[in-house]
C-alpha cells in the first residue's frame, strides 16, 4: 500500500504534544478525584487517566504527573483513592482541577483506613495502597491495591472533547 492510501497516519516522531492533543480529545471518559494524604495533608487532583488493571487481585492504575502536588503525597502515603464522580458533579472535577489551600471546604467526605478522602456522592469510591510504581517521562504510572470499595446508583461525569458532560441513551439502544 502506497503512503498516500493509508487511512491513518502511522507512529512518527514528529508528532507533537498539540497534534497528540487534538487526537486523544476523541477518547471520552469517566471523570475522577483522586485523593491522597501524607505528613497531616489531604489533596485532591482531578483525573481522567485512571483504568482498571485486573480483578483479582483488584488492582487499577492513575497516570500522575510529577507537578502535581498529589504526585508526592501518593508516593509518601503509599495510598491513594479513586473517587468516580457523578454527573452533576462537575463543579468538584473543576475545585480539584486546580491547586487549593484548603481543598475540601464545604465539601461532605469521610476517610478511609489510609486517611484519603472518601467524596460523599461520587458514584463510587475506590481505596487503594500504593502497590506499584512506574515512570513514564513526566508522569508516574501508580499501581494500586484496591482495599476498599463504596458505590452508588448513580450515572457517571464524563469528559469529552475539552468539556463536562453526561450520557445520553443511543439512538439504537
Ligand atoms: C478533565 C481533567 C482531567 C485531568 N486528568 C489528569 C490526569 O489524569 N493526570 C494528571 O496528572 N493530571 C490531570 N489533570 C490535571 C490536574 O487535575 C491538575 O494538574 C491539578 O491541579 C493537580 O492538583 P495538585 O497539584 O493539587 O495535585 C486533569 C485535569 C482535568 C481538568
Amino acid at each position: 500500500m502506497n503512503a498516500a492510501a493509508r487511512p491513518f497516519a502511522v507512529h512518527t516522531p514528529a508528532v507533537d504534544a498539540a497534534a497528540f492533543k487534538a487526537g486523544m480529545r476523541a477518547l471520552a471518559s469517566g471523570v475522577t478525584v483522586i485523593t491522597s494524604c501524607a505528613d497531616g495533608r489531604l489533596n485532591g487532583m482531578t483525573a481522567t487517566a485512571v483504568c482498571s488493571v485486573s480483578a483479582s487481585p483488584p488492582r487499577l492504575l492513575a497516570v500522575v504527573n510529577r507537578e502535581a502536588a498529589s504526585h508526592g503525597l501518593i508516593e509518601r502515603g503509599a495510598a491513594f483513592a479513586v473517587n468516580i464522580l457523578a454527573h452533576d458533579q462537575d463543579h468538584v472535577a473543576a475545585r480539584f482541577a486546580q491547586r487549593l489551600e484548603r481543598p475540601f471546604e464545604g465539601l461532605a467526605y469521610a476517610q478511609g483506613e489510609t486517611g484519603c478522602a472518601l467524596l460523599d456522592r461520587a458514584a463510587a469510591s475506590l481505596e487503594c495502597r500504593l502497590h506499584e510504581r512506574h515512570d513514564a517521562g513526566t508522569h508516574t504510572i501508580f499501581i494500586g491495591e484496591v482495599i476498599a470499595v463504596r458505590a452508588a446508583e448513580a450515572e457517571p461525569l464524563l469528559y469529552f472533547s475539552g468539556a463536562y458532560r453526561r450520557l445520553a441513551p443511543h439512538a439504537h439502544g
